[in-house]
């Protein structure tokens, strides 16, 4: 049980512990944009500097794109070992306009820090820093060995991870893994994380003629690739909001009958959801509650699209090319593998006379489900109880982390602990991102705790 001395220092240091998050908030580090690359790497010599200076032996290392920060601070060989997995990329915060303060400029307001990556990543991350920070303040030593992978290209499906591991096999080799990287279930209920969906995401490129042409002279005689693109994408789905894709379903493992009940318990609040979407009504596939569609089924979008005349006015014209982004999001068994070869078969058995097609994979992650039947989930639910001041609920997630796959795959770790200390409504991904301050102090008090539980 963690000692009240150590609950004591973290509530002594509130407002430094904020302060330094916003540090950490002002650096742009946005994996995806390739003029980023220097803010990426302050990002990253930012998180290993605090390793460092907690007493971790810690360096970069670097990949094709973005450095991986790891780092390990042995306290005894018969101690277990706790691997800490965060990310400190961050999406891009387009649209600009919608943002009340600037993405990269963190401002406080009703209780919350508003900041692109405040509560994805970089804030949940944050807490194992501080927590850790504290403990050692106040006893000078960890209660157990613990190492910590830090990457900067979570956002852009870890290419460089799965390498990584299995080059360091031997030295990542923990009992535990741990990443707060989700979210409660609202804020103040606080969850353990037990499902992830996978994810598998396309471009699609349709070329029709060589060049934009008059609409007048020529229309009546092409195929027009934006016509084609949109009763392409209309037919990836079906009416009933199911996914059209000839053995989509296949490996799909059906909900059991617990876990319907038990998902059914949650307090889910529909209204509240609709009026903080602004729509008037929820979709999806039939037959399934709003809590089952978002987070253990499988599902398609459409993410992006583009293609022809959308400036000023009117300009009479039959586009040479159209295009999309497209993705997936995948339940066990799905494997990303098999879900892009179905994809690009069906996309091109759709494809009209008169139009070239490409569908490249983007990236994606397999899906998970973890085993709640382990000393370690006992060790969170404890923690958290201790940091929140209440029991956590159990739930699965829509989001994908393609290390959670990796943890058991390449370096056989069974205990695998998602614990979100974000609120679903932070906005990540989203304009105005936040994290409740509230919550990234309880976030420290709970990673405090967990260090001192019997994690095996
Ligand atoms: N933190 C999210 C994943 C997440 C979101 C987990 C919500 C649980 C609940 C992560 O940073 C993320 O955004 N992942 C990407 C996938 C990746 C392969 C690009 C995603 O889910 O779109
Ligand atoms: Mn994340
Ligand atoms: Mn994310």
């Amino acid at each position: 049980m963690v000692p009240a001395t150590i609950l004591a220092r973290i509530d002594s240091q509130k407002q430094r512990y904020i302060n330094e998050l916003q540090d950490f908030l002002r650096i742009p580090s946005i994996s995806t944009y390739s003029q980023h690359i220097r803010d990426i790497r302050r990002a990253a010599e930012f998180v290993l500097s605090h390793i460092r200076k907690l007493g971790f032996q810690a360096s970069l290392h670097e990949t094709e794109r973005h450095p991986l920060v790891y780092g390990h601070l042995q306290t005894s060989p018969e101690d277990p070992t706790l691997l800490v997995y965060g990310h400190y990329d961050v999406q891009p915060p387009e649209p600009l306009e919608e943002w009340i303060s600037p993405p990269f400029e963190p401002a406080i307001r009703d209780g919350c820090v508003y900041a692109r990556g405040a509560t994805d990543d970089k804030g949940q991350f944050f807490t194992y820093l501080k927590a850790m920070e504290a403990i050692m303040d106040v006893r000078g030593s960890l209660p157990l060995n613990v190492k910590i992978l830090v990457e900067g290209e979570e956002e852009i499906a870890s290419p460089s991870l799965k390498p990584f591991l299995e080059k360091h096999k031997t030295e990542l080799s923990a009992q535990v893994a741990v990443i707060s990287d989700g979210s409660q279930f609202a804020h103040g209920i606080p969850a353990i994380t037990y499902g992830l969906r996978g994810l598998s995401y396309f471009q699609i490129d349709l070329t029709g003629p060589r060049i934009d042409l008059h609409s007048g002279i020529f229309g009546g005689i092409v195929t027009n690739p934006i016509q084609a693109l949109t009763e392409i994408l209309y037919h990836l789905k079906n009416p009933d909001g199911t996914v059209a894709i000839p053995g989509f379903y296949d490996d799909v493992i059906d909900l059991e009958k617990w876990e319907r009940e038990e998902m059914a318990s949650l307090p889910h609040d529909e209204d509240a959801l609709r009026s903080y979407l602004g729509i008037d009504e929820l979709a999806g596939e039939r037959g399934y509650t709003t809590l089952e569609r978002k987070t253990a089924r499988p599902t398609l979008d459409v993410n992006g699209i583009w293609g022809g005349f959308s400036g000023e006015g009117a300009k009479t014209v039959i586009p040479s090319r159209a295009g999309a982004k497209v993705s997936m999001r995948l339940v066990p068994n799905q494997k990303q593998r098999r879900i892009e070869s179905l994809f690009v078969d069906f996309v091109k058995s759709l494809a009209p006379r008169g139009v070239r097609i490409k569908a490249t994979t983007l990236h994606g992650a397999d899906p998970v489900l973890i085993s709640r039947d382990k000393p370690g989930i006992r060790a969170a639910e404890q923690a958290i109880e201790i940091g929140f001041g209440k029991k956590p609920v159990f739930l699965r997630e829509g989001g994908s982390i393609p290390i959670v796959n990796w943890f058991k795959e390449v370096l056989g770790l069974e205990t695998v602990l998602l614990l979100g200390w974000g609120s679903p409504d932070d906005g990540a991904h989203s304009p105005n991102e936040r994290f409740h301050l509230d919550d990234y102090h309880r976030g420290i008090r709970a990673v405090a705790a967990l260090l001192h539980e019997d994690l095996v």
